[in-house]
């Protein structure tokens, strides 16, 4: 009863005809970049499929090559493990070395890989979103009376959007123009929430909007096949009275 459904929140990218907002899929890159990318990969994603977010090659090869972490490689003259600088054929990578070392830098959490989450969680964008900006000072003072044993563990944080309510994330937007963006919208919290989370609803789904116009499609074939039916049933019958 403490736990929260997400917020009501609307996307471009909603309903039959939605369609991805290219901007705001670029400013939640950056929020991912600057912010998230601190913990969380994107094992499905690679660098080179920026491109469809609006950026040339040189820019994709420019963002591989800035990336904060190196992509592991092995030294080409001793053969040693190694890192290297990114390339667009890269995946993001983990800024972990191993879930030994994921877990030792996160109260001995793992923050999961980010591409698909907004399909693994029910009504994934709005969660994501409502998850950012739904930390809350303390425990309600309802929970703790009806449960006095239930008090948010040391290391931990209190979230009713998160399935168990208390989640080892520490809030990961914590005040307004955290990251400039690029376009002049003003990054508020709300504003670095959304963008981020249709970010992870393209990262989880970038060919969403082919599946919408092929369902448009499908139901325009079913429309002229139905008049087709229609008329052939019409012209077989016609002299039997
Ligand atoms: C978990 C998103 C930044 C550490 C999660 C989850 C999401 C998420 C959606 C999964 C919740 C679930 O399982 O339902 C994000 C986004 C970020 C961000 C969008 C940037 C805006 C960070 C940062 C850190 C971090 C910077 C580390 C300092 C973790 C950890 C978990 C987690 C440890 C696992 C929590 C648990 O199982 O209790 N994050 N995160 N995240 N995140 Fe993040």
């Amino acid at each position: 009863e403490f736990h929260k459904t997400p917020k009501a929140v609307s996307f471009a990218h909603d309903g039959p005809l939605g369609k991805f907002d290219t901007a705001q899929l670029q400013r939640g890159l950056k929020i991912y970049a600057e912010v998230c990318s601190a913990c969380h990969s994107l094992k499905l994603v690679s660098f080179r499929d920026f491109a469809a977010l609006g950026y040339d090659e040189d820019q994709v090869k420019a963002i591989a090559k800035g990336w904060k972490t190196e992509v592991p490689s092995l030294n080409p003259e001793t053969g040693e493990p190694a890192t290297r600088p990114a390339i667009p054929a890269d995946k993001i990578p983990s800024p972990f070395a191993n879930e030994v070392a994921a877990r030792a830098a996160n109260n001995n959490a793992l923050p999961p890989d980010l591409s698909l989450i907004t399909k693994a969680r029910a009504n994934g964008p709005a969660y994501v979103y409502s998850l950012l900006i739904g930390y809350e000072n303390g425990q309600p003072a309802e929970l703790l009376k009806k449960f006095p044993d239930a008090k948010t563990p040391d290391g931990l944080h209190y979230n009713p959007y998160f399935a168990n309510l208390n989640i080892a994330m520490a809030a990961p937007l914590t005040a307004d123009d955290q990251v400039t963006y690029d376009d002049g919208t003003k990054a508020t919290k709300q504003q670095m929430a959304k963008d981020v989370a249709a970010f992870l609803t393209w990262t989880a789904e970038p060919k969403l909007e082919n599946r919408k116009s092929a369902g448009w499609a499908a139901l325009g074939f079913l429309i002229i096949f139905t008049v087709l039916a229609w008329m052939s049933y019409k012209s077989i019958w016609a002299d039997k009275k």
